[in-house]
């Protein structure tokens, strides 16, 4: 949070900021408020710190100090707040853990209006009264609000005395930071800044820093000297003069929000619709973060053809009051694009002071439209400013505006149109032409610049359809005698999608019956939830920096395959700081390692084999120096045939062995006896991990005998000491490796190696390196072909999937069996055969994933199930009941299986969700609504829990009880944010019979669990669990005789006593793993120990002219056993649902011809956030549900809920079904993941998307 004081309205301003893009100069006379200074368990905890924890609103942790940070800067500013602001607040924030809920849960508790619900235990809450489902389970919150300290204002932190006496006293003068290659220059008058521009035309002016920041950070712009004009009282003005606002140029985008949202208020609705148009926009203009730091000036002089507030700006007349020394003059915006390249005509020496934003005029009509990626925060695809005047009391064009961004390079108007429109009636024939025209006139680059043309262009249109829409009805409103407006139901269009404050529940069984004291079976709070929010919790980049160490920065290929025919290191090395460069020929010992024919490496030797590759490391004395280095190594490659970037792999028989398949019953045969045969196909995107830690290590060589301690984010220590080990060719015993917690990794943090010099490195990804060097999630394609009864009953299936592995085999060919063993989902499908292939590619190494395979094989599943169903004209929940699972039975491998509770699933999620009423309902919304459609669906899910292999489910503890009684408890499992450490808390402490608070957990390691598996497939607290238990039992075997001679004594006293009698009062824990095996050849076996089973019902609706949609609601009924921690088991549900909404919607990677990724950081790749969590989000336990086969009868919960996700996919489907019936448009089509606003749009097939299909064929509109 930045403060700042301003002694002319003695005012402070408190804001939230992007770190990582403020420069530091900025900061002078500034008070930066960090999560440290909010609160701390040293001194205390400050009331939203406790509540995000005690709400469950942190998992790995890694983003909780920033939005603890977001809501504090709110809650100073607005100590009350609405849920409306509160939204906003948190719209810049991403969290890949929690799915949001559990954080709007606790900010829901400083909001003024309470919005609901669960918490206040027995009390009905909000959702239950609107709806009234939920009545006969017995409810228990998650957490509880009478333990939270009060908000109180009063005891914030002040604004510094000393800053504000600063900002009183000192006359502003001039302020010069000269650094190692830049100087920073910020002038206090505009004469001054003028001189300075004079002199420096080439220096930009630097305000907010969110547009130069990026193309220095990010693209290697590079700028000598930079002007900073904040401080220019000119370039700050807020003027109310005859004819309009004219705001200062260094205003900040959220200052003139404020500042546009009191005049809306203020001035009557006639004058103000330039400014209701621009709000529009500043809404979801980048997240409150930016919109503090961003300036009006910046957003316009950049000509970006992303801005947002240029083609509204410039379609209603603004204008520039531009300086230069001994020069001023005022031209309009529209002009900055008059050429349509946006070379322009401000001159170098020219800054721009204010801009004059126009009141509006009677028969003005004014509207501005965006469609992004995602609905907040994200740069636009398109958008849109269009304004219409009419000669006066008619609908007669007197002037008409309409600009665009987005489309290409800059803003563009569509001039001719407009001109050619004046004088025309605001009638269908007026439509038509403007349409026509319009898409004549704004010329797209071709699709293979990897641009949406299509889907721009339909927006082009579909945009103007809109406020063709918009001001037919609002000439209604004010002459209903002379224009008829629009029909009812195609008025909801006219209404954007907002985000709410969502609504949730949570259902699970409380234990009334136990001891209080006993802690299994509770909600109880993340071990670190407090530290996480205090910013105490360490992760790899928080250890203290050690004497001498260097920084490690990669170098990667550009090429996707091709041979190194040389690396020149000779620049690099001349480089400031640099200590060395390390190739393959360095490694000391192995730098490939074969775990099946294919090796892992670590540097390239000869040759690349994807883009992003390691090919050499830059060590230098700092993470800067080691970059700027890095960027000066040369390679030369030659280019190497084929390269294989997609399943082409097919073609170039480019396969990982073993291929896999499955079979039972007899396929071929069933086929000659069915009634109908559908085929298909569905494409699955990949999805990138997006863990919001990097990949980080240092590495700390001891100084003896080769020992080395490495600090890692890892998922599997045991294999990073093993490579490291082997690496540098010393025994394992060498090798040291520590992980305290790990901020996210979803399966992306199993296979990283790391390298060690003997000095101390750290290396710590950015998130662009991260994403490029790192493969992700596999794509997928899933071919069928589906045989069925006119009933309904499918008979065979015959299915072959293509996993994209890219260039080693990772866990390949295991997701491609997983696959396989999982592609029943819920269905007993008689005769069924299915193969998988893993292609080798060169793209960069996929691995695994969250749900390993089963997200993608199970999609095709209910893909085919909704095939099937369209086919047979029965609803598709019809065809899944028809053919689920139903009683004891075997899986196509032969294993046993009980659905009893995939039935209770499906039945409580079709009644909790209130199924068929509610797809009444959204029947008669669609009926009634043309241009927006609901949609609803329920999906079931069978998850198989298990590893496939005895070994792999092993695990480790160990457990020390010291004379003051205290416990420390160690095992093999690693923390990343599914609650695993505060669960064997929970079992030790039942085990154990003592409260949580005397155990405590504090690092997973290499020295005290040896060859540890490592923490994935759901199993980490199984596994552990059992192995803790099996410590702590024994523990109480010896302490039991010393127990039964003093039942009075306490814990201490028995420990005490122990210790005197020579009673080893430490011991390890073991557990062997399950009895899991396949048998590929026989296609039969016992891979998985139990199955999960849960059904999610969802809603939502789109807009058919966007694209565009909202999650209205979503229920979840999940069977997972007799859950260890209700919240901890909830928020992995919640999370990994909307980790599957991202994985199915809106996550979308795009690579060049060449293999290069594009989508290489959040500004680029979308994962969901606040925005896009369903309205309604319920979660309910499945209730006395047990589990023989693991912990407690609890069951593993870390994967499942991500294929629930997929109920959003199949429900925008419906919704797409509808709208396609409707318009009786051909009844089979097929949608591929992700289920993008893109694809949506372009399946709601209309005049507008065959005008721009017929003009892409060349053919008439
Ligand atoms: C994460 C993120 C999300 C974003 N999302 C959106 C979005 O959804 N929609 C959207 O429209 N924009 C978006 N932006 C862009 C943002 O709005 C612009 O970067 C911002 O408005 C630029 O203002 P600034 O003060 O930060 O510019 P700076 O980076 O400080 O400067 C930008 C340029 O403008 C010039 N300049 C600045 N002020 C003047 C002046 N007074 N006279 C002459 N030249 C001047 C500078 O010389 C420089 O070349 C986003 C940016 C980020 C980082
Ligand atoms: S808790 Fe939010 S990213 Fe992990």
């Amino acid at each position: 949070m930045i403060s700042t004081y301003e002694p002319a309205s003695k005012k402070i301003r408190h804001y939230s900021a992007n770190a990582c893009l403020l420069p530091i100069c900025s900061l002078y006379g500034a008070a930066v408020t960090t999560v440290e200074g909010v609160g701390s368990t040293k001194t205390r905890v400050h009331p939203v710190q406790e509540r995000l924890a005690k709400c469950h609103g942190s998992q790995c942790g890694f983003c909780t100090p920033g939005m603890v940070m977001s809501i504090y800067t709110l809650l100073r500013n607005h100590p009350e707040p609405t849920s409306e602001q509160m939204i906003a607040a948190l719209a810049g924030n991403l969290c890949r853990c929690t799915g949001y809920r559990p954080i709007l849960d606790a900010c829901k508790t400083f909001c003024k209006e309470s919005i609901c619900c669960q918490r206040k235990t027995n009390e009905k809450c909000c959702l239950d009264q609107e709806d009234d489902l939920f009545d006969k389970e017995e409810k228990v919150g998650l957490f509880s609000t009478d333990e939270f300290q009060p908000l109180d204002p009063t005891q914030e932190l002040i604004f510094p005395p000393e800053l504000m006496r600063m900002a009183e006293n000192q006359p502003k003068r001039t302020l010069s930071f000269h650094g190692e290659r830049m100087t920073w220059i910020s002038p206090v008058s505009l004469d001054e800044l003028l001189d300075l521009k004079a002199s420096y035309p080439k220096a930009p002016l630097l305000v907010g820093n969110t547009s130069v920041g990026p193309e220095m950070k990010f693209r290697g712009v590079f700028h000598p000297i930079v002007i900073a004009p904040a401080r220019i009282p000119d370039l700050n003005v807020v003027k109310c003069l005859d004819d309009g606002l004219t705001l200062g140029a260094a205003c900040s985008l959220s200052v003139v929000k404020d500042i546009l949202t009191n005049a809306v208020v203020e001035f009557p609705e006639e004058k103000t619709k330039v400014f209701s148009a621009v709000l529009q926009q500043l809404r979801t203009l980048a997240g409150e973060q930016i919109r503090n730091m961003a300036s009006l000036g910046g957003n316009i002089v950049s000509r970006k053809s992303t801005s947002d507030l240029n083609p509204i700006l410039a379609a209603s007349n603004c204008m520039l009051n531009l300086a230069s020394r001994g020069r001023k003059r005022q031209i309009p915006l529209r002009d900055i694009f008059a050429d349509g390249v946006g070379n322009n005509t401000i001159t170098p020496e020219e800054i721009l002071v204010s801009v004059h934003i126009p009141y509006s005029r009677k028969g003005e009509y004014v509207s501005a439209f965006r469609q992004a990626p995602r609905r907040e925060n994200a740069l636009p695809v398109t958008n849109a400013g269009m304004r219409v005047l009419f000669e006066e009391g008619t609908d007669t064009i007197k002037d008409l505006s309409i600009f665009y961004g987005g489309a290409v390079s800059t803003t563009v108007c569509a001039k001719q149109t407009c001109r050619t429109l004046i004088g025309r009636h605001w009638n269908k024939q007026m439509l038509d032409e403007a349409c026509r025209l319009v898409l004549k006139e704004i010329a797209l680059p071709g699709s293979d610049s990897g641009e949406k043309v299509d889907y721009k262009k339909t927006l082009i249109v579909s945009f103007f359809y809109r406020f063709f829409l918009e001001v037919s009805q609002s000439l209604k409103t004010m002459d209903p005698c002379h224009y008829p407006g629009i029909p009812m139901e195609y008025r909801s269009v006219l209404q954007d999608f907002k985000t709410k404050m969502p609504q949730s529940i949570q259902i699970y069984q409380a234990k009334p019956s136990q001891s209080p004291q006993d802690p299994v079976g509770r909600p109880v709070m993340h071990q670190s939830g407090i530290k996480h929010a205090t910013g105490e919790a360490v992760y790899v980049d928080d250890l203290p920096s050690v004497d001498g160490e260097l920084f490690l920065a990669v170098v990667t290929s550009s090429r996707a395959h091709a041979k190194i025919v040389s690396i020149d290191t000779s620049e690099a090395l001349k480089g400031p700081g640099v200590f060395d460069i390390i190739t393959a020929h360095d490694v000391p010992a192995t730098n490939e390692f074969y775990y099946s024919d294919d090796p892992e490496i670590i540097f390239a030797r000869n040759k690349v084999i994807c883009v992003g590759q390691i090919v050499c490391a830059v060590v230098a004395d700092s993470d800067d120096h080691a970059k700027q280095a890095a960027a000066k190594v040369k390679i030369e490659y030659e280019v190497l045939e084929p390269v294989i970037l997609t399943i082409e792999a097919i073609q170039h028989n480019s396969f990982f062995e073993p291929k896999r398949k499955l079979e039972q019953g007899n396929v071929d045969r069933a086929f000659e006896t069915v009634d109908n045969i559908i085929e298909g196909e569905i494409h699955i995107g990949g999805q990138e991990h997006f863990y919001i830690e990097t990949q980080s290590v240092l590495v700390v060589p001891k100084g003896e005998d080769k020992e080395m301690d490495v600090y890692v984010s890892t998922q599997h220590p045991a294999i990073i000491q093993e490579m490291v080990a082997a690496s540098l060719g010393v025994p394992a015993n060498r090798i040291m490796c520590h992980v305290k917690r790990v901020g996210g990794a979803f399966g992306g943090k199993l296979l990283k190696a790391a390298l060690a010099l003997y000095r101390a490195v750290r290396l710590i990804l950015s998130r662009g390196d991260d994403m490029l060097i790192t493969g992700g999630r596999h794509p997928f394609i899933g071919k069928y072909k589906v045989g069925f009864m006119k009933d309904g009953r499918i008979r065979a299936v015959d299915a072959k999937y293509y996993i994209n592995g890219g260039c080693t085999p990772d866990e390949s060919v295991l997701v491609a069996e997983v696959s396989l063993l999982k592609m029943d989902n819920a269905y007993k499908i008689p005769n069924l055969r299915c193969r998988a292939y893993a292609c080798k590619t060169n793209l960069p190494s996929n691995t695994a994933f969250r749900g390993f395979g089963f997200p993608q094989s199970a999609l095709v599943t209910e893909t085919w199930i909704t095939g099937v169903a369209d086919k047979v004209g029965l609803s598709p929940e019809k065809i899944r009941e028809i053919n689920m699972y139903k009683e004891n039975e075997q899986t196509h491998f032969k294993q046993k299986l009980d659905p009893q509770n995939l039935i209770r699933c499906w039945n409580e999620c079709m009644e909790k969700s209130a199924y068929y009423s509610r797809k009444t309902a959204v029947n008669e919304f669609n009926k009634q609504n043309y241009w927006k459609k609901k949609g609803i669906a329920i999906v079931p899910m069978k998850f198989p829990f298990g590893l496939g292999t005895r070994y792999l489910s092993q695990a480790a503890a160990l457990v020390h009880i010291y004379t003051d009684g205290s416990v420390l408890l160690t095992h093999g499992g690693i923390e990343m944010g599914q609650g695993i450490h505060t669960k064997m808390i929970q079992v030790a402490s039942r085990e154990l019979n003592i409260p949580m608070s005397c155990i405590h957990f504090c690092e997973t390691s290499t020295t005290t669990v040896p060859n540890a598996c490592a923490s994935v497939g759901s199993a980490g607290t199984d596994v552990n669990g059992m192995a803790v238990k099996d410590a702590c039992q024994t523990l109480m075997k010896r302490l039991q005789p010393i127990i039964n001679k003093n039942p009075k004594g306490t814990w201490n006293d028995w420990i005490k006593e122990a210790f005197e009698q020579s009673v080893s009062l430490s011991a390890t824990g073991y557990f062997r793993g399950y009895n899991e095996n396949m048998d590929w050849e026989k296609g039969e076996g016992q891979p998985f120990t139990y199955f999960l089973y849960g059904a999610a019902c969802s809603e939502v609706e789109i807009n058919c002219l966007t694209g565009d949609h909202k999650n209205i609601r979503t229920d979840i009924v999940m069977d997972i056993g007799c859950s260890i921690n209700p919240a901890v088991d909830i928020g992995q549900i919640e999370g990994a649902f909307v980790q599957g909404i991202g994985l199915y919607t809106m996550e979308e990677l795009k690579y060049s011809p060449e293999g290069v990724l594009y989508t290489r950081g959040p500004d680029q790749y979308k994962i969901p956030a606040v925005c896009d969590i369903p309205e309604q989000f319920s979660v309910s336990l499945l209730s006395s549900s047990q589990n023989p086969y693991a912990i407690y009868a609890s069951k593993g919960i870390g994967e499942a809920g991500l294929f629930l996700g997929c109920s959003v996919f199949f429900a925008l489907r419906d919704a797409v079904t509808r709208v396609r019936n409707e318009r009786g448009l051909k009844k089979t089509f097929a949608l591929n993941s992700p289920l993008t606003a893109e694809q949506i749009r372009a399946s709601c097939t209309d005049d507008f998307t065959e005008m721009v299909i017929g003009r892409w064929r060349g053919g008439s509109v």
